[in-house]
């Protein structure tokens, strides 16, 4: 790493962090504590920019908190963190400002999959190494080190093949089942793979009816929203597929003011993603049926990423992380204190 490089850059990174107006980072809430411009820099740290998705979702929460606490200067790092407050325009010039920083790195949660070649080949052109965390990029493989995320795809067939067994003990697997979903942000990885792999279980099954699918951008006010006008629009909803748990939970207050029921004792059963710690007082309060695990814990790895690469080692380009589901038949009282999230 060329440390002499990455001084300089941090110094002509600030100025011009000041200098340009609109950016991420002026926009971005985080407290400027978690900026480090003001202090000191140690030379042998190791400059990484890291480009979030946002705030939408305790998922979010969990995953920067993981990264950050992971990526300390105790650990030899100094960490850039920029909030996109949702907006891929924010992520691209939050990446150009870590070009102008000539950080070591950039790690990147790419809001949607399109849209990314030129920002990744810039940053390519300036010989800074690009990791992908969560969220994938559609882009030529050249134009990112490595990417670490979950297997949104197997989720989704993991939720389908979930309900199949249910409805099976049920009793009602032979009934018209009226299904709607509330989507992900529209083009992220975990939309697509959530709604593909749930897709391929519904292949299998005339009685399963798609009334609708509708995006609530990952979000628990758009998910009541969005649930209020389904609820609206369609009687007897059987099943509410929410492509993550903040959906949910807006799905599940809409319900409930509808007057209707939902969870393992109510009308309508509630099919979600994530598995953060709110999901489990959620299921435990009857409220929803069931959440896939999605493990936002990516810090550890990206620290042992950097390192391998540090050091001159190859990693693999694709990381999934481990994952599982929880459900209302489980003792989640137990299973919660194995919990980080
Ligand atoms: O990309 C991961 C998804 O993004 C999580 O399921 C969701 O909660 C988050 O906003």
């Amino acid at each position: 790493m060329n440390h002499i490089r990455k001084m300089r850059g941090l110094a002509v990174g600030f100025g011009a962090l000041l200098f340009l107006s609109g950016c991420g980072a002026k926009e971005s809430p985080e407290p400027a504590a978690n900026r480090r411009f003001e202090t000191e820099m140690d030379e042998n740290l190791i400059a990484v920019g890291f480009s979030q998705v946002g705030a939408e979702s305790d998922w979010r929460a969990a995953n920067t908190e993981s990264i950050q606490s992971s990526l300390t200067p105790e650990n030899g790092f100094y960490l850039i963190y920029e909030d996109a407050q949702q907006k891929q325009e924010n992520q691209f010039k939050a990446i150009r400002n870590f070009i102008l920083q000539e950080v070591d790195y950039i790690v990147l949660s790419p809001i949607v999959e399109t849209g990314w070649e030129t920002v990744l080949q810039e940053a390519k052109d300036a010989g800074i190494p690009v990791i992908l965390v969560d969220r994938m990029a559609q882009v030529d493989e050249e134009l990112y080190t490595c990417w670490i995320g979950a297997d949104f795809e197997s989720e989704g067939k993991r939720a389908g093949e979930w309900l199949e067994q249910y409805l099976e003990e049920q009793g009602r697997a032979g009934e018209e089942i009226r299904i709607v979903t509330l989507q992900g942000t529209l083009d992220s990885s975990a939309q697509l793979g959530r709604t593909k792999g749930f897709a391929e279980v519904m292949e299998k099954h005339g009685n399963w009816d798609m009334l609708e699918m509708k995006d609530a951008d990952f979000t628990q006010a758009k998910g009541q929203e969005v649930m209020e006008s389904l609820l609206k629009k369609y009687d007897d909803i059987d099943v509410v597929v929410c492509e993550n748990d903040n959906m949910a939970f807006g799905a599940v207050d809409a319900i409930q003011e509808a007057g209707e029921s939902c969870g393992p004792d109510g009308d309508i059963t509630i099919l979600s993603f994530d598995a953060v710690s709110a999901a489990f007082d959620a299921m435990m309060a009857g409220e929803i049926n069931v959440s896939f695990e999605c493990n936002p814990l990516h810090g550890p790895k990206l620290q042992e990423i950097i390192g391998t690469l540090e050091s001159g080692g190859t990693v693999d380009k694709i990381q999934y992380m481990e994952e599982t589901y929880f459900d209302t038949s489980m003792n989640l009282e137990e299973l919660r204190k194995t919990r980080a999230y």
